[in-house]
């Protein structure tokens, strides 16, 4: 490597540092200013390159690749979702991601994101209901209470206002870990023993569970008019939370229709079955909630933008906080094409070493 050159670093973005960038900026600071960034390339949805991510499937889960472009940057995340894991000590999900120059296809950033996929989720989840929940929304049940339930109580009540949950896990322990981590948060809890409780009063549902099945984790007669669901779980072919019912009765908003007719709930939906683009919502081409009895669902199963966003945000934080480091990513010979040249240079160099 010459002395003028820096080609070959690629800011890195550790575990370590993103808690630490979260911690600093302080959460509900960070969802705030993500859910901005997210609201700001949605408006901009019609310059991105969109595809339905790429997905692994195995009897045990699934790895995917969601990929996007505006032009300049291009983006991707790599992820997993193995509902199994957690019995095994291991997070269901977990993800990395880069972030390149489309003009020199370098990349100019790599990061951890497994918790920037929690907060981007949180952050998109609470952007949904922002513009679909009924105003002044405040109780919300959260059905399921595993990795990504505290990011959703946080960004809720960053966003929406929500002050009020309502808590159930098939595992107690779940609900119990989760309402010790957001106590002194500003919420009032209540642990309840079965969903049915848990949706009581609700003005919004999340549901993030994780089985690999066709589940029902919601029954018809369970959600009341004026509901905004946040159907979180149901995010592969074959894994959905929701009973067809409800969908019938709701007014259904999705992400990116080619992607959630896939893996979303409207899985159990005709292929041709009306749900309006979050995005157009967002922009204000289409009305949100049209009143204040209509169900409206948010059928969230993560999309390529939402993370290309995020990772937007990480790399515009790099610069004041520091926190991150030069990987050594690329080859960067003096000169281009001598790239064997740079090997035998190594070579003499580890000779006299
Ligand atoms: N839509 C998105 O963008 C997005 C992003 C990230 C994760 N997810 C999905 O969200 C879900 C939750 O993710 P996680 O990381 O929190 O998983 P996790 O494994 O940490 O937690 C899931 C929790 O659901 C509970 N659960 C399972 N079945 C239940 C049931 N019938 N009723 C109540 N609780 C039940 C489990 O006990 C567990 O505590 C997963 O399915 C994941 O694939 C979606």
């Amino acid at each position: 490597m010459t002395a003028h050159s820096n080609l070959n670093i690629v800011p890195f973005v550790s575990v370590d540092h993103m808690m630490r960038l979260v911690l600093k900026v302080g959460i509900e600071t960070f969802l705030t200013e993500l859910a901005l960034v997210i609201e700001e390339d949605f408006r901009r949805w019609e310059q991105f390159d969109k595809t339905p991510r790429v997905a692994s499937h195995s009897k045990e889960g699934v790895i995917e690749l969601m990929p996007t472009s505006d032009g300049t940057l291009y983006g991707f995340k790599y992820v997993n979702g193995h509902p199994k894991n957690m019995k095994e000590g291991r997070q269901t999900v977990t993800a990395f991601g880069v972030l390149s120059d489309v003009g020199n296809g370098y990349p100019t950033l790599l990061s951890e994101m497994t918790f920037l996929t929690a907060l981007r989720t949180a952050a998109m989840s609470a952007v949904a209901a922002k513009h679909l929940a009924r105003p002044n929304s405040k109780t919300m049940a959260i059905i399921g209470n595993g990795a990504q339930s505290e990011f959703q109580a946080l960004a809720f009540k960053a966003i929406v206002g929500v002050t009020e949950l309502r808590l159930y896990d098939i595992d107690p322990s779940a609900t119990e870990r989760c309402a010790g981590n957001l106590a002194g948060k500003g919420f009032t809890i209540k642990a309840c023993s079965s969903s049915q409780e848990a949706v009581e009063g609700a003005d919004i549902i999340t549901t993030a569970t994780a089985d690999k099945q066709y589940a029902t984790i919601l029954s018809d007669n369970m959600v009341g008019p004026g509901v905004h669901i946040n159907a979180v779980g149901g995010d592969c072919p074959g894994k959905t939370e929701l009973h067809r019912d409800i969908l019938l009765r709701s007014d259904i908003f999705v992400e990116y229709p080619p992607q959630t007719r896939i893996e979303g709930e409207i899985q159990q939906l005709a292929s041709d079955y009306p749900v309006k683009e979050l995005w157009e919502v967002i922009a204000g081409k289409c009305e949100g909630r049209q009143s204040e009895r209509v169900i409206t669902l948010f059928d969230s199963v993560g999309f390529a933008i939402e993370d290309f966003s995020a990772l937007r945000y990480v790399r515009s934080k790099l610069e004041e906080t520091g926190l991150y480091v030069e990987l050594d990513l690329l080859a960067d010979p003096d000169e281009p094409r001598d790239l064997y040249g740079m090997l035998l240079r190594c070579e003499a160099h580890l000779r006299v070493v």
